[in-house]
């Protein structure tokens, strides 16, 4: 190498480092810029290695030069290092600066899920009718799940629930506890508490060790509902009910009361509606039957009014329990119950 060459080396070396050092505004490209010029093999430190090869007064005026100039660089990286990170710490880097010329981030919109949706618009109406929410627990005991709904133990009622039971003993070795069948055991909690005039309706989750198809699922919810006074009768529950299915189904609806068998009712009911897809006339949907089936409900029998405390000669009382999934099914024309858990986005988004 020439002195010649060597010098002029050492004046595009620093040219070209001021340059870059002048462009480089963040920590990591400032790290880049010292190992390519100051490094074991960076631009700098070659010039100096190539020292040797040159003559001695050669060698003392390049070496001088090279020698100022690694002095600059190494005070200019000093402060170039500090200017970036006072730059940073008032959030003025070029990196942290804000662009408020662009476009904002789309926030991700959730959305109700349609249980909690339909459960709303029952409670909803219901509301307006003058019952209040109560709330009971999902984990139940046996005495209020079955013994104060009198469903005695033995009973072959109790075959219909299946249950799931919770693995604790009490000293009797029997196992009380259990995820409850229904929201029935509300009603005894609150008539053990509340004294009538009473309106409740009582919404939450209920387990049956079932296998699941497209209208079961082993975990459900249900609206349970309860009104005890003097002198109600089963004329307060079928206006309470028609208005009911009216306003979820529609005004023109029909409803229909059939006899069946719940222990804890006397008499006992399911409650239809007419087809609101076929107006009566037979379709898939109402299996050609021209009604659909929405509930249970009925009297509320005098021994569970006596278990709670109160006197079955002195108040009456009806109850009903629906599967607001299966009503949510019916109203959106939903087929599958299962779609509810799935957790699928492209479901969930319809609602
Ligand atoms: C009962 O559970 C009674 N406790 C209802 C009742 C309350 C009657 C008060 C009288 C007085 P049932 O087993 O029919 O009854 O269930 C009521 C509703 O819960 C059904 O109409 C249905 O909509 C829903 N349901 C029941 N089992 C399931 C299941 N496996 N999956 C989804 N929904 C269910």
């Amino acid at each position: 190498m020439s002195e010649s060459t060597a010098a002029a080396q050492v004046e595009e070396v620093m040219a070209s480092a001021m340059a870059e050092l002048e462009a480089t505004v963040d920590l990591e490209r400032l790290e880049g810029w010292r190992v390519s010029y100051l490094g074991r093999r960076g631009k700098l430190t070659q010039i100096l290695r190539g020292l040797g090869g040159l003559s001695p007064n050669e060698r003392r005026a390049v070496g001088a030069a090279a020698n100022r100039l690694k002095t600059l660089l190494e005070d200019s990286l000093d402060n170039r290092e500090a200017a970036i990170k006072q730059a940073a710490s008032e959030g003025n880097s070029d990196k942290n600066a804000i662009d408020v010329t662009l476009p904002g981030w789309p926030a991700a919109q959730g959305g109700l899920h349609p249980t909690t949706k339909i459960v709303r618009e029952i409670l909803g109406v219901f509301h307006s009718m003058g019952f209040q929410v109560a709330e009971g627990p999902e984990v139940e005991w046996d005495r209020y799940n079955f013994e104060m709904l009198n469903i005695p133990k033995e009973h072959p009622a109790r075959d219909a629930f299946n249950t799931l039971w919770v693995d604790y003993y009490d000293e009797n070795g029997e196992m009380p506890m259990l995820l409850r069948t229904h929201t029935s055991p509300v009603q005894g909690r609150y008539m053990e508490q509340n004294k009538p005039p009473i309106r409740i309706v009582s919404p939450g989750n209920s387990y049956r060790y079932e296998a699941t198809d497209a209208t079961h699922e082993w975990q459900f919810t249900q609206i349970e509902g309860l009104a005890v006074d003097r002198g109600i009768t089963f004329a307060n529950l079928k206006g309470t009910l028609f208005e009911f299915a009216r306003r979820i189904f529609g005004q023109e609806r029909k409803v229909r009361f059939r006899c069946d068998f719940f222990p804890f009712v006397e008499p006992g009911v399911d409650m239809s509606i007419d087809c609101f897809s076929c107006e009566g006339k037979g379709c898939r949907i109402c299996s050609d039957t021209g009604w659909i089936e929405i509930m249970g409900a009925g009297m509320v029998h005098p021994k569970v009014l006596e278990a709670a405390g109160l006197d079955p000669y002195i108040y009456t009382g009806f109850a009903f329990g629906m599967g607001p999934e299966r009503i949510a099914m019916l109203k959106y024309g939903i087929d599958d119950i299962r779609l509810f858990h799935a957790n699928d986005l492209r479901f969930l988004k319809q609602f």
